[in-house]
């Protein structure tokens, strides 16, 4: 999704821009451009790629930039190519914006400007954002601003600046993240805190219909009507460092070496005396009994968590639980009653398509639960109950840690849910946390097998298609795994029920298909060989993932490579079967010299549908 960062300092705002830019890099992106006042006009540069071009174009016009206010943007295209033209900032000679987001009425409202004689050059929705300024500005921006956004339907974040107001920058957004972050003589506007953290950790979110002025030693927060609004204070709770690769090649391999601390700082506070507890988060007992039914719904990685977590809480504490992506739920009309519980999951916490399930359940007045990772995110804030995670900043594209502790996190809800249930009693409840307790040595133990696994990926490199079998719980994990694999190395895989392959598909199953086998639930353990040995007579090659002990029950010739886990109780499997798909899914796309950090057509934030 696009990054966009307003600056007005002491400081050269090409730099500072430029800068933030770079960190808001995995946000997924094609092109970049910015604007700045020099010498009472408004200076804008773009270029399409990567943001060293934008750099590189920068220092050839050093002289006209020169400025201590500006704005910034890269662009992830939605209407129109990626392109010079089509990069932001779109401007007047009145005016120049930023826009992250989809102008959904644009078309209708590119016709009324039309109609006004106002000539459109780009292939983009956002441009109309910089006309209809240019339309309603007589000289004061909070005005034009206000009647503006109530025009725009859809989702945007902007940064704004006019040309007779050059020492400030504005701001205004509905869907899409916007923060005003406050620093010593200079003040930014950004997509999120992570792009100015090197120059402060503190910050403003901003609502819908609040209107940003920032300027070197002010900040203004104003309601559409122009009146004050005071704002709590946000303190980032991760610094530059934690936000960077700290050593490691990519911050992919950084994250998943920080799953154990990650779990850790996620389930310690939610943990007392060996039993799961919610206080932490304003949630009790009494508010967890009421509930006969949880849905479940989130999108990619976040609704695979979701789908452990419907495994665990029907095993465990036997409530029903319906999982769904959240691009299905928000238009299927779900059946929902008041005895239900709404749960989103989310690492950014601005996933469009789970906020708007999270919208329709209130709509509902049906109780919402949200799981992020991004403290005062869009989803954050319009949820009746959150569990933050604390897995840190997640910079690379593809989920590892966010992902492992949403997971703990259902662990410790199904567990909890089982005691106000009475399906546990106390001592019961205590051992499966002592177990959960356990996970990250248990995930560390795993990483230490990435040599072995770096060999199977690099065995396989060649494939052009992979399947992921599993059953139960297994299945669950092979979800995540060939996500992983198909976003980080581009290899078509096919995650698949076990028992249901034969209903068709084992049709695609030739000679020398890679075939990964999770095989670790004791319960489902021999239909799960049998249903491999059926691959395995199609000339497959399997890849196992079992433990030392289930090892013993399959016959070598069946085994063409194996991965063996640790030896923990068959329901928290996950915890050491994911971090070998993650870990595969790195070194493939190393291997195969794929961007295993910002991956080709994904963006970290879906903000649009
Ligand atoms: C995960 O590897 C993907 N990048 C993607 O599926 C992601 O999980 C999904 O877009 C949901 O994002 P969220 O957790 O921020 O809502």
């Amino acid at each position: 999704m696009c990054g966009i960062i307003g600056y007005a300092g002491e400081l050269q705002a090409p730099d500072v821009i430029i800068d933030g830019l770079k960190k808001l890099e995995y946000r997924g992106y094609d092109s970049a451009g910015l604007s700045v006042f020099n010498n009472g006009e408004i200076k804008t540069i773009k270029s399409i790629g990567r943001i060293i071009n934008l750099e590189e174009l920068k220092n050839k016009n050093q002289d006209e930039l020169i400025s201590n206010v500006g704005i910034g943007h890269t662009r992830w295209a939605t209407h129109g190519k990626p392109s010079e033209k089509n990069a932001h900032p779109h401007f007047t000679d009145k005016v120049s914006i930023v826009h992250n987001g989809i102008i959904e009425n644009y078309l209708k409202l590119k016709k009324c400007l039309e109609e006004k004689n106002y000539v459109f050059e780009t292939e983009t929705d956002s441009e109309i954002v910089a006309k209809l300024l240019d339309y309603y500005y007589q000289g004061d921006p909070i005005q034009a601003i206000s009647k503006v956004i109530s025009r725009l339907e859809g989702a945007f974040a902007l940064a704004i600046m006019f040309k007779d107001q050059p020492q400030k920058i504005y701001g205004a957004r509905k869907e899409c993240p916007l923060i005003v972050a406050l620093g010593e003589n200079q003040n930014f506007i950004a997509s999120d805190i992570n792009a100015v953290l090197e120059y402060t950790n503190k910050y403003y979110n901003i609502d819908y219909q609040e209107i940003i002025e920032i300027s070197k030693d002010s900040v203004e927060i104003l309601d559409i009507d122009g009146n004050k609004i005071k704002k709590q204070i946000n303190i980032a709770n991760w610094n530059v460092a934690a936000a960077q690769k700290c050593g490691y090649e990519h911050f992919m391999l950084k994250e998943i070496n920080e799953q154990p601390q990650a779990i850790n700082s996620t389930i310690s506070p939610r943990i007392i005396d060996f039993l799961p507890d919610f206080n932490y988060d304003n949630i009790d007992s009494d508010y967890l009994k009421k509930f006969n039914k949880i849905f479940i719904v989130a999108c990619g990685t976040a609704m695979y968590a979701g789908m452990v977590g419907k495994d665990l809480i029907e095993k465990i504490a036997r409530v029903p639980v319906e999982v769904d992506v959240a691009s299905e739920f928000r238009y299927r009309d779900p059946i929902l009653t008041k005895q239900d519980l709404l749960i989103v999951i989310s690492q950014s916490g601005e996933t469009a398509d789970t906020l708007a399930a999270l919208r329709l359940a209130k709509s509902k007045q049906i109780e919402t639960l949200a799981i992020v990772n991004v403290v005062g995110s869009s989803i954050a804030r319009e949820a009746d109950k959150v569990i933050t995670t604390f897995a840190g900043p997640e910079i690379a594209v593809a989920s590892t840690k966010a992902y492992i502790v949403q997971v703990a996190v259902m662990y410790l809800l199904s567990i909890k849910l089982a005691l106000v249930n009475q399906k546990l009693d106390k001592n019961q409840a205590r051992e499966y946390i002592k177990i959960l307790m356990q996970m990250p040595e248990a995930i560390s133990d795993v990483i230490g097998l990435s040599d072995n696994i770096k060999n199977i990926a690099t065995k396989y490199q060649n494939t052009k298609d992979m399947f992921f079998l599993g059953r139960g719980l297994d299945f669950a994990t092979c979800l995540e795994g060939s996500l992983k694999l198909k976003e980080i190395s581009y290899i078509c895989c096919q995650p698949y029920q076990a028992g249901e392959l034969k209903h068709g598909t084992i049709s695609l199953i030739t000679d020398n298909i890679p075939v990964v086998c999770v095989a670790t639930q004791t319960n489902l353990f021999d239909k799960m060989i049998s249903n491999i040995k059926e691959v395995k007579a199609r000339g497959a090659k399997t890849i196992f993932l079992t433990t030392p002990e289930l090892e013993t029950k399959i016959e070598k010739e069946i085994i063409d490579d194996i991965i063996l886990l640790p030896c923990i109780k068959d329901i928290f499997m996950p915890f050491v079967i994911v971090p070998v798909f993650q870990l595969m899914a790195y070194h493939m796309g190393i291997i195969k010299d794929c961007d295993v950090d910002k991956p080709r057509n994904l963006a970290k934030s879906v903000t649009v549908e």
